[in-house]
């Protein structure tokens, strides 16, 4: 059997498949953006046909850049947006309606409900998540109580739900396989992360019939075999990751302690706590980092849900920049003296503040404000939202503490000035790995460890490479008044 592993990473703003050779090294890659759809303020969604396209698509690609054959690839990872939710006919495999997306805010006045029934403590005990918009479990709840006859036909056991793995391992292995793993399920708010399995009190408060819920796995299990139709020949799938764990992973931090940061869409960090549950009591997240043979490994997260989108909407928005790639250059080129803050609470504020009616504010302008003093404002509140996660990780567990070095990896770290304004701002060092395709990465080694055909986790972690540190150089008077002009626009933004 050849080493070629099929990493499939269906994220929020395209689909990308990686091919991997037998030493973990990039063969070839495919990728292919989608439609964003915004049908009203703050709601968000994609068309699951277009997703499925772009994921066969993009496969397809990358098996021919890669000059590689689907019969010589071993297996498939699945790693994917988190959150975002399916609802689809269980004979027909036609989604009900468009795939509400993670950004999406439309059941803040849902979540506001229960948390005034006082039901926010038993939703986090259970789940480790608050109650927020962002997670699948009152998106689902949604769906069946406004898409004509859902509840009807979910209560005939005619409909499926999942989050995007799940929809993609029924597609791709013909209908006959409904599954999650214990990631993707930990970020639903229904499955109970102590148990390991599916909670029957909170479906019951959601109003979600069990028998919608996919069956819960390892990462590294079997989740079925593909429809020949679809690639060219029957290829186990044999890893699945939500994207922020599957970068935990590709990022090797399987030690209780270590920490990385992915800067995409929005930014989130994962702290590794091993097998102890730490519950924070500064609004951070408690989830499931990974789970391998039958072993659950938890981690603390921070969710900022805007990083590189801000990036993105200087150029698409405000159309202040040509190419997201030059922002780093362009910040570099601001002037010092100038003081002005973006909070980019587009679709509200996440951790630590979880504020789903904030929008997005600008502090500071004056009359010399231009692209160059946006782009570092825009670049510099990645980095303080960053600090303000670390700083609760730190007030929540002691492991955090002592010595953090982040390893960061996403499109926005390709920017050495955004790196080491990230250092400055967290006065801690940032290392930038070698290979920065982390999370396909992360689901490519889950399938390829448990085909046989890939190195043990303790070889794996021996084989990340470090490109770059980035160290503090900011002096201290400096940081701490940046921070203190930060928390002020923070406070001006937030709406209670
Ligand atoms: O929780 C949402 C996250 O999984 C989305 O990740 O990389 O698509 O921004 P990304």
């Amino acid at each position: 059997m050849t080493g070629y592993i099929l990493a499939i990473d269906q994220g929020t703003t395209s689909s990308r498949a990686i091919v991997f050779d037998g030493n973990m090294k990039v063969a070839g890659i495919g990728q292919k953006e989608f439609t964003q759809h915004y049908p009203a303020s703050g709601w968000v969604e994609h068309d699951p046909e277009e997703i499925w396209d772009s994921v066969v698509w993009s496969a397809r690609q990358a098996l021919r850049k890669a000059r590689v054959k689907a019969s010589d690839i071993a297996a498939i990872g699945i790693t994917n947006q988190r959150e975002t939710v399916v609802l689809w006919d269980k004979t027909t495999g036609k989604p009900i309606h468009r795939a509400i997306v993670w950004q999406d805010r439309r059941t803040a006045p849902l979540c506001a409900r229960l948390k005034k029934a006082g039901l926010e403590k038993t939703f986090s005990r259970k789940t480790g998540l608050l109650l927020d918009p962002y997670f699948s479990g009152t998106k689902i709840a949604w769906l069946l109580d406004r898409v004509k006859g859902a509840r009807k036909r979910a209560a005939a056991g005619e409909l499926l739900a999942g989050t995007i793995d799940s929809f993609l391992i029924w597609r791709l292995t013909g209908g006959r396989v409904h599954a999650t793993d214990a990631t993707n399920a930990s970020r639903t708010l229904v499955y109970n992360i102590e148990k390991n399995a599916w909670d029957a009190e909170l479906l019951k408060i959601l109003g979600i019939p069990a028998a919608l819920m996919p069956e819960v796995k390892d990462c590294a299990d079997d989740f079925g075999v593909t429809d020949k139709a679809i690639l060219g020949a029957s290829i186990p799938i044999l890893g699945v990751a939500g994207d922020q764990h599957a970068a935990t992973i590709g990022q090797a931090c399987f030690k209780p302690g270590m920490m990385k940061s992915t800067y995409g869409t929005g930014c989130f960090a994962l702290l590794n706590t091993g097998a102890d549950i730490v519950r924070s009591r500064n609004r951070l997240l408690t989830t499931i980092a990974y789970r391998l043979d039958g072993k659950t490994t938890y981690a603390l997260e921070g969710s900022i849900f805007i990083a590189g989108a801000a990036v993105q909407w200087l150029r698409d928005g405000a159309r202040m920049i040509d190419k997201a790639a030059r922002s780093g250059e362009l910040a570099a080129q601001a002037d010092e003296t100038q003081n002005v803050y973006l909070v980019p609470a587009f679709v509200g504020l996440g951790a630590p503040h979880w504020d789903a009616h904030a929008r997005g504010a600008i502090f500071g302008l004056t009359r010399n404000s231009g692209p160059a003093e946006f782009a570092r404002a825009a670049l510099e509140a990645v980095a303080y939202q960053t600090r303000d996660l670390l700083d609760a990780m730190k007030k929540d567990w002691k492991g955090a503490a002592a010595g953090t070095v982040l390893r960061v990896d996403g499109g926005m770290v390709a920017s050495d000035w955004t790196m080491q304004r990230l250092a400055d701002i967290l006065d801690a060092p940032v290392d930038r790995p070698e290979i920065l395709e982390t999370t396909a990465l992360g689901a490519a080694w889950l399938a390829g460890s448990r085909a046989g055909v890939w190195p043990t986790m303790a070889q794996f972690a021996k084989s990340w490479a470090l490109e770059r540190r980035f160290k503090p150089k900011m002096d201290e008077a400096t940081r701490a008044a940046k921070l203190k002009g930060w928390r002020d626009a923070v406070r001006r933004t937030l709406t209670a």
